[in-house]
């Protein structure tokens, strides 16, 4: 983290098992025209900096120094309770497009958002690590960073974070939840940092290891596909995300059209 004259995102970082797969890596987005270059990076291993076709920038590296455990260090818990950082959602012009270049490059789709019957892409869960999501697409101008995401050891975890932050002064920031996701089955709460960014803390994701599960679909039209309770969203959580650092926003062909907050309200 540093500053800067705007809130922004220099890259999404991603780890990869072994350092050859950063070669392979490499090729890979060579091949597909994209930028790929080595670069040093402090505490951390061979590193290679991407680019992928949207212009969504991107960080991978194999190793880093292993620091003690605290999973069991109950006592150095804070706040939410933080376990690890465990994914990121993208908004991007071309949901289809990101999905055949991620797919390609190894990741699995565990499951899409896309009307009934179509593959007309709105949105796609894509995963390496068998847990329903490490990278999430989204129709929209981008690309953009909407959320990262923290996993949390329990439940009750998501309310204690939501009452420090009132108790601190920054219970508006909480801008979304605690409620439970459809897609992911993730029970979630968004807040904002105080530079803007989003932040999701999350439990309750389920495993997708086998290869025979199929990619499961939802119909944007059915509403309980981002809330299978309570309200939706409002209209800033859709729209409004971090962009990242000297990269070019576009906008999507077919404009969001999302159930929001105001416009449930305003029936
Ligand atoms: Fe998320």
């Amino acid at each position: 983290m540093r500053k800067g004259e705007g809130a922004a995102c220099a890259r999404l970082g991603l780890r990869v098992f072994q350092d050859d797969d950063l070669d392979r890596l490499k090729a890979f987005f060579e091949a597909h025209g994209c930028y790929a270059a080595w670069v040093d990076v402090p505490h951390q291993g061979r590193t290679l900096q991407a680019t992928d076709p949207a212009g969504t920038p991107l960080e991978f590296c194999a190793t880093m120094p292993v620091l003690p455990r605290m999973i069991t260090k109950f006592t150095r818990h804070a706040g939410g309770s933080a376990l690890r950082l465990d994914h990121t959602q993208v908004l991007t012009p071309e949901v289809r497009k990101a999905c055949e270049f991620y797919t390609a490059a190894g990741f699995r789709l565990s499951e899409y958002i896309a009307p009934a019957g179509t593959f007309d892409l709105r949105g796609v869960f894509l995963q390496r690590k068998g847990n329903p999501h490490d990278m999430v697409f989204f129709n929209g101008a981008g690309p953009r960073l909407h959320h990262f995401a923290y996993l949390a050891p329990e439940v009750h975890h998501l309310l204690n974070a939501c009452d420090i932050a009132g108790e601190l002064g920054y219970g508006a920031a909480v801008e979304r939840g605690p409620g439970r996701h459809g897609p992911g089955h993730a029970m979630y709460v968004y807040m904002r940092d105080p530079d803007g960014h989003r932040v999701e803390l999350f439990n309750t994701h389920y495993q997708i290891m086998d290869i025979e599960n199929e990619p499961i679909g939802w119909d944007p039209s059915d509403h309980k596909i981002s809330f299978p309770w309570g309200l939706p969203a409002r209209q800033a959580w859709f729209e409004e995300a971090t962009p990242f650092a000297d990269v070019a926003i576009c906008e999507p062909e077919v404009k969001p059209k999302p159930l929001t907050l105001e416009s449930y309200l305003a029936k």
